[in-house]
């Protein structure tokens, strides 16, 4: 690329970034179909016999331990209004012992100046598990831009001296993006061929419309250390770029964000589907409350991720997160309580009743039965 080339691709990645964050800000960018967490409902233990301080968060995730199974997901970098935004997540990730995501490094690559707006993460956050982010569609060649060179990849987990790499999925977004990179095909090859050459363990993520049992399967199959399910029912990236279109008068991303923003599997049924893979998954997409992170370790997940929640709460200060995450850390660690868990992990064990379109989706697509069959003396258990 030439240097001309590479200035006009680093400040369309800028404004891109910026515009990303402040629209996913406003409210019009959650998904009308929920997650499918209000289908699922665990079974309150009257005699828990747990005492409440017995109970730990702690959980291990990727030969880490984190002090509450919560990842502050990938959100952002690459433009200035980032840099206080991911210094105050990443202390935030420090003060709680949680795991921290970065948003996608492209643009660092692209303009290295913009470095020190995802290197303040690891300044803020010496000793948390972070996880590095590039996209998907990057892996292969798009229109003339040649695909990630594994110096880059490495740059990638160099600048903020990762513990993970994620390589987020994104083809709903790219494809309603005005400039969206619309090639999808050779990642899965691509992703088999980074895997094992980093150093660093590769979580493959999506980012708003779920991923499908086969599709972990084949993704546990290429080696990768653990998967983010990142399901629809949270934060939806064909409506933030449908405004973004708007913004450029690009009338088809315009409509193809309106008639695909309801597009995806729900959180809890990936969730479902994916427990099969063998891997640790992340559970990410419209994860709100200490109960949504209850139901999700209990359908599998080792650890939840949030993303705009925090970033509201990153824009009002160091206060506001704690306050965000002090009051789903104590629910979380009730709701252990009610169900006589001391550990998030049992929550695995425990009775599950999973009702409406959550049971359809389950059902329809053979993803259960998610609880051996109750003993016929043990009614409930
Ligand atoms: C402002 C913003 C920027 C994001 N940028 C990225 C990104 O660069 N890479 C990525 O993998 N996910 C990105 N995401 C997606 C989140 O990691 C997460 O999957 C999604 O927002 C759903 O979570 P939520 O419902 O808690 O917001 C971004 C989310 C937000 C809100």
């Amino acid at each position: 690329m030439s240097a001309a080339a590479g200035t006009t691709q680093g400040a369309t990645l800028r404004a891109r970034k910026e515009e990303h964050q402040r629209l996913a800000a406003t409210d019009a960018v959650q998904t009308r179909t929920p997650p499918g967490w209000g289908d699922i409902h665990l079974v309150h233990e009257a005699l828990p016999e747990v005492d409440l301080d017995a109970v730990s968060l702690e959980t291990e995730l990727l030969g880490r331990t984190l002090r509450a199974p919560l990842v502050i997901a990938g959100m952002t970098g690459g433009h200035d209004g980032a840099t206080a935004v991911n210094a105050a997540l990443a202390r935030a990730a420090e003060r709680h012992g949680l795991a921290i995501g970065l948003g996608s490094q492209r643009a660092a690559l692209v303009d290295p100046t913009l470095e020190p707006t995802y290197a303040v993460v690891r300044e803020h956050a010496p000793s948390a598990f972070v996880i590095g982010n590039v996209g998907a569609a990057q892996l292969v060649e798009q229109g003339g831009k040649g695909p990630l060179t594994l110096a880059q990849l490495r740059r990638t987990v160099e600048m903020i001296d990762a513990d993970a790499l994620a390589i987020h999925l994104n083809v709903l977004e790219e494809s309603v993006q005005p400039e969206g990179d619309r090639r999808a095909r050779g990642v899965a090859d691509a992703i088999a061929e980074l895997v094992g050459t980093l150093g660093v363990p590769v979580i493959v993520k999506e980012t708003g419309a779920g991923i499908a049992r086969t599709t972990a399967e084949r993704l546990a199959a290429l080696g990768v250390g653990a998967l983010d399910v990142g399901g629809l029912g949270g934060t939806s990236f064909a409506l933030v770029e449908r405004l973004r279109a708007q913004l450029q008068h690009d009338q088809r991303g315009i409509e193809l964000g309106e008639d695909l923003a309801e597009w995806g599997i729900p959180t809890a049924v990936s969730l479902a589907g994916a427990r099969t893979a063998g891997l640790p998954l992340i559970a990410t997409g419209g994860i709100r409350s200490g109960l949504d992170a209850a139901k999700a370790l209990a359908l599998g997940a080792t650890a939840v991720g949030v993303a705009r929640p925090l970033l509201l709460a990153a824009l009002d200060g160091d206060a506001a997160l704690d306050a965000w995450i002090g009051r789903f850390l104590e629910t979380l660690r009730t709701v252990l309580q009610l169900t006589g868990c001391t550990t998030a992990a049992q929550l695995r064990e425990r009775p599950l009743v999973v009702g409406g379109e959550t049971r359809a989706w389950i059902d329809d697509l053979g993803y259960g039965p998610l609880r051996p069959a109750p003993a016929a003396s043990e009614p409930g258990r």
